[in-house]
């Protein structure tokens, strides 16, 4: 397990899911963790159990499409812990339609968290991890939204697909600073938290969850599955790498979705296949 202590990280959107994982993680192998999300409740209570397990961990509200807010967040981190030197982009906003119907407000408001906030927290942490004097690794949560479109979500993969372009721009401004940045591409993740309004939505939540035969491994991922990429890109095993993505997918991007036809259609595209073939000959 990698070792963090005397580093301080910060990862924005961690009341709960993924993030909160990430934190719990990182607080386990020695780091301080400054984290801010909008939901206070869940924020301060994942903070005092780490506290109460020994752990250094401090959660802040702040809303990361706020300059002010991210400004301040990055302040308090510094003030608290003394320095700054990992910077975690997790938080999320989504909106479900096709580009017609979308509303602009919905697509400014997950353009506006996803990758304007991920702008912001590099932009407010970059100095002082400058400052800090040992470099920092900044890690951009994207998704598989951002390499194949998933129907209906223009907003969040366009922002998805603006992570990895941002990702390249620090790692390209900053690396003679010492800063490197990576985006971990995720397919879909499941956690508690997700577990939740799955169950909400349906009074009889499907056993297994539905897309599991998607992924080549069998399986879909868990939020331990992104925060232990997360936690190898910020650490020193990976000081030679930057600007780049690393897929956390159990394999779901590596091949076509045909592979999915049944023996029937399949049968039927190769009689297909054959008449086509056999009148060029004829012909
Ligand atoms: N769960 C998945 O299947 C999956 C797959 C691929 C990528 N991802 C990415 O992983 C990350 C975490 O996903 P998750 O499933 O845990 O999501 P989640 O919605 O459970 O967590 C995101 C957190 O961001 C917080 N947040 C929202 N707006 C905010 C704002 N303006 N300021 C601060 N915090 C804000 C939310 O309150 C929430 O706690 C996201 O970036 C998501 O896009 C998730």
């Amino acid at each position: 397990m990698e070792n963090f202590d005397g580093k301080v990280a910060l990862v924005a959107g961690a009341a709960q899911g993924i993030g909160k994982v990430i934190v719990q993680k990182f607080a386990e192998a020695g780091a301080a963790v400054v984290f801010c999300d909008l939901l206070d409740d869940e924020g301060e209570k994942v903070a005092e159990d780490l506290r109460a397990q020994g752990g250094r961990a401090l959660y802040q509200r702040a809303d990361v499409s706020s300059p002010q807010a991210v400004e301040s967040l990055m302040q308090h981190a510094v003030q608290n812990y003394g320095r700054l030197d990992i910077l975690v982009n997790n938080a999320k906003a989504d909106a479900w339609d096709r580009l017609t119907e979308l509303a602009l407000e919905d697509w400014n408001r997950v353009l506006a968290v996803c990758l304007t906030g991920s702008f912001l927290c590099a932009k407010y942490a970059i100095p002082h991890m400058i400052a800090s004097g040992s470099g920092g690794a900044i890690i951009n949560i994207s998704s598989v939204h951002a390499l194949v479109a998933y129907s209906g979500s223009p907003a969040y993969d366009t922002a998805k697909a603006g992570l990895l372009g941002l990702t390249r721009q620090i790692a390209a401004d900053y690396g003679p600073e010492g800063i490197r940045a990576n985006t971990i591409i995720p397919g879909r993740i499941v956690h508690e938290d997700l577990k939740k309004r799955i169950a909400r939505l349906s009074s009889t939540p499907p056993t297994p969850l539905p897309f599991s035969a998607y992924y080549p491994v069998g399986r879909l991922g868990t939020s331990e599955d992104v925060a232990s990429a997360v936690l190898y890109l910020a650490s020193d095993s990976a000081q030679f790498i930057t600007g780049t993505e690393l897929v956390v997918d159990g394999g779901l991007t590596t091949r076509t979705q045909e592979w999915r036809l049944d023996n029937h259609s399949r049968r039927r595209w190769q009689r297909w296949w054959e008449s086509q073939n056999k009148a060029k000959d004829e012909g």
